[in-house]
């Protein structure tokens, strides 16, 4: 996370390097906006969403969700079962609700399916929220 927050951090240099003008500039320091924000828990001023999160307590299942997961279990992007998806789900639930877990901890080798889908911010706990909120809503 700290790799990639510099990264985006060096895009406005790079950009300056190659002289963009004020509106492409504005425009991609506003698409990057959630990534190079901390948010502190409670902050009303940034919605950067769950990944971005810092402090506080646990996080809901739905929160870690909307802000780690989302991105490719509500379209299916490389693969991901989607939520919702009854079928898709059924045979991954047969492995029983502690494979899930471990999945979305440790992640799935060989697939799109990183550790903790990206969240290191995230606890084992609010991965696993994130799991039952999940499979809850594709039964
Ligand atoms: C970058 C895309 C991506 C993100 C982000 C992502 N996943 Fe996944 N996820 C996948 C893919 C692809 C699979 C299918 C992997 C396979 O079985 O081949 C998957 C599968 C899973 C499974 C089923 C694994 C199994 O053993 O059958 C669980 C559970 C899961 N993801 C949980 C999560 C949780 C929780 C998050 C957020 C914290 C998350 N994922 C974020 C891509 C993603």
């Amino acid at each position: 996370m700290r790799f990639i927050a510099i990264i985006f951090a060096l895009i406005p240099l790079m950009a300056s390097a190659i002289d963009l003008s004020k509106e492409q500039r504005a425009a991609i320091e506003e698409r990057i906006q959630p990534y190079s924000q901390v948010c502190i828990a409670g902050d009303e001023s940034c919605a950067g969403g769950a990944a971005t999160t810092v402090a506080g307590g646990p996080r809901s299942g739905e929160d870690v969700y909307n802000g780690a997961c989302m991105a490719c279990h509500s379209t299916g992007a490389a693969g991901a079962p989607k939520v919702g998806d009854v079928a898709a789900w059924s045979n991954r639930l047969a492995k029983g609700m502690d494979a899930l877990y471990d999945s979305g901890i440790n992640g799935v080798a060989g697939s799109g399916m990183i550790a903790k889908g990206g969240c290191m911010t995230c606890s084992d706990e609010e991965i696993n929220a994130a799991v039952d909120y999940m499979v809850e809503n594709s039964q």
